[in-house]
């Protein structure tokens, strides 16, 4: 048992699943990591926590800097990606929001697209934080609502799907995924000068290679498609790619607008 039954829901969809996130949801999430960086000040020299570090996207950029990088995941098959990407950090599984990390030792704590997967995020902050030493900076990000078109894909895709019950933060623990819930959310936690802003971007993919995502279970989408009889996954394979063609480029590429929200806040 892990926190709450969303955690527990979360553990499940990426349990073994870094094989499948790395050519895909990994190149989404890896678009924000150097103003993650920025927002959190980890340069040479930081002390840097990632938690949530996936295949180590944010880890290895921040190792490249010449941080000293502590990357943290709940998910073993993702802390073997990582190891892989960023040897130099030290690798550390554990689960927001009970972090085995001293309070105050390191300078910077970062999650990128981690927030948005734990059921309780003031908790998740308020573990973030107390590893923070005064003086030093969190940032996080999470995506938007409403949400842009990369994310109304799949709602259109499957909209006309029976889903039966799906996991949900409860709602006295959720968050508004707006520049203002975010920030209220780290306001709350006891963070001082804390700044949000909406980074957009254009995602390019490989529209088969993007359909996997989902058809190796990732996600939402991936939970959706797993519920279905071999029939209606194939059914609704075709929907999608009726339905991403219109993002298609003269390359045959899916080029998806979206966005992130990206706040960070400091430590008193
Ligand atoms: C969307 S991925 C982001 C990975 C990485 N930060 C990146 O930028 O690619 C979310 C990651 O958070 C991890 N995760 C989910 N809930 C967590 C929790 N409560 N504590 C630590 N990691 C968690 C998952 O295992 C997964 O690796």
């Amino acid at each position: 048992m892990t926190g709450t039954s969303f955690d527990d829901h979360e553990r499940e969809r990426w349990a073994g699943r870094a094989t499948a996130y790395e050519p895909t949801f990994a190149r989404l999430c890896a678009y924000p990591a150097r103003a993650l960086l920025d927002a959190a000040g980890a340069g040479a020299g930081v002390r840097v926590l990632d938690v949530g570090t996936g295949t180590g996207t944010v880890a290895a950029l921040a190792a490249g800097r010449g941080a000293a990088v502590v990357a943290l995941d709940a998910e073993p098959s993702m802390l073997a990606a990582a190891r892989r990407a960023v040897p130099e950090a030290r690798l550390v599984g554990a689960a927001l929001p009970h972090l085995p990390v001293g309070t105050g030792t390191v300078d910077a704590a970062v999650a990128n697209f981690v927030l948005n997967h734990v059921g309780d995020p003031a908790a998740a902050v308020a573990g973030l934080r107390r590893t923070v030493r005064p003086g030093g900076r969190i940032a996080v990000t999470v995506w938007p609502s409403p949400h842009p078109p990369l994310q109304r894909l799949w709602g259109e895709v499957f909209a006309e799907v029976d889903g039966g019950e799906l996991p949900r933060v409860a709602a006295e623990r959720n968050f508004l995924r707006t520049e203002e819930g975010l920030t209220d959310l780290l306001v709350r936690a006891g963070l001082a000068d804390v700044r949000c802003r909406t980074l957009t971007w254009t995602h390019r993919a490989d529209p088969d290679e993007w359909w996997t995502g989902p058809a190796s279970g990732l996600g939402m989408p991936g939970l959706l498609l797993q519920r279905q009889p071999p029939a209606t996954r194939e059914a609704l394979r075709r929907r999608y790619l009726e339905l991403s063609a219109r993002y298609r480029d003269a390359d045959g590429l899916l080029a998806l607008p979206t966005a992130a929200l990206l706040a960070s806040g400091g430590v008193s």
